[in-house]
């Protein structure tokens, strides 16, 4: 496999990402790993977890490690924080991307449903930035959570993700605020509309929905992963040094939630 490995930048660093074994938080733990960092990456299901330990590995940066762990379970996050810890050191880059998500209007949603998605993208946050205190680099850790546009702008069928996300926001502020004086940063990514992701793939099923969501970006075209790894790499450099408790989108101007979805109708016929 071609070595892609091509800076220093987090050389010596430890990252570990939540949901890091797939999509868009894979491609921020690659990036890292191209950055030079010892990457651990966490998801629920063990063979993409190792898949991704391998894909992060032949990058030539620092060592990978994938661990089956699921976000809602706070004893097993923390055992993998724990992990990280011992193998590797402190936690210089801490990502909480694990996410749940679902098109479905509120009529449509059981009780579980809602729960479920609340689960993993809240409750999986606060279990993974709570149970990371004391693994973290201290002064100089920088953590990130991705949050979504739904979480500032409502929009149909979106109903438990924003609600979950909203919390999201607001945890991570909170954090970064309690923990600024320890030398910890915290920020939001939002992604827009990213090529190949689940997401995109849910929230447009059909080409023409996909074709009418893109003629609401400004930048006429879908985002890709590197450009949200890019954004993680910044947030997790020197360069934001000043920058906590922001929520930063990467979304080609879109500011999402533009009423996206609208024409459709949430209700029973
Ligand atoms: N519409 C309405 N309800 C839905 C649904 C849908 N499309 N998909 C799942 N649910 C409900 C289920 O019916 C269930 O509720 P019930 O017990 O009342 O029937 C509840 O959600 C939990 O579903 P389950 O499949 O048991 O949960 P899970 O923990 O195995 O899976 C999900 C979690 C549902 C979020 C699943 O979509 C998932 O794992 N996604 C991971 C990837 C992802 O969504 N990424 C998002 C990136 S934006």
């Amino acid at each position: 496999m071609a070595k892609s490995f091509h800076g220093q930048l987090f050389s010596n660093k430890v990252a570990f990402v939540a949901g890091g074994t797939r999509g868009i938080n894979l491609g921020i733990a690659k990036a890292f790993a191209e950055n030079g960092a010892n990457v651990v990456v966490i998801g629920r299901n063990a063979e993409r977890a190792a898949r991704a330990q391998q894909e992060i590995s032949d990058i030539g940066g620092g060592q990978a490690l994938g661990l089956s762990c699921d976000v809602r379970d706070y004893d097993a996050v923390a055992a993998a924080l724990k992990t990280t810890a011992e193998k590797f050191g402190t936690i210089d880059m801490l990502v909480s991307g694990a996410a749940g998500n679902f098109f479905a209007p509120l009529v449509g949603l059981s009780p579980n449903g809602f729960k479920t998605v609340i689960d993993i993208d809240l409750i999986g946050t606060f279990n993974v930035f709570r149970a990371s205190f004391d693994y973290l680099t201290k002064p100089g850790a920088s953590l990130i959570a991705i949050t979504a546009g739904q979480s500032e702008q409502a929009m149909p069928f979106q109903a438990h993700a924003a609600a979950a996300k909203a919390g999201v926001n607001m945890l991570t502020k909170t954090l970064a605020v309690e923990w600024g004086p320890a030398g910890v940063r915290a920020n939001l990514i939002a992604p827009g509309g990213i090529e190949g992701t689940e997401g995109v793939k849910f929230l447009s099923s059909t080409p023409e929905e996909l074709e009418a969501a893109v003629k609401r970006v400004p930048a006429r075209r879908l985002g890709q992963i590197n450009e949200i790894a890019d954004m993680a790499v910044f947030l997790c450099s020197d360069a934001s040094a000043y920058v906590s408790g922001q929520l930063i989108y990467v979304d080609g101007g879109t500011l999402t939630g533009d009423g996206s979805f609208g024409c459709l109708n949430p209700l029973p016929r």
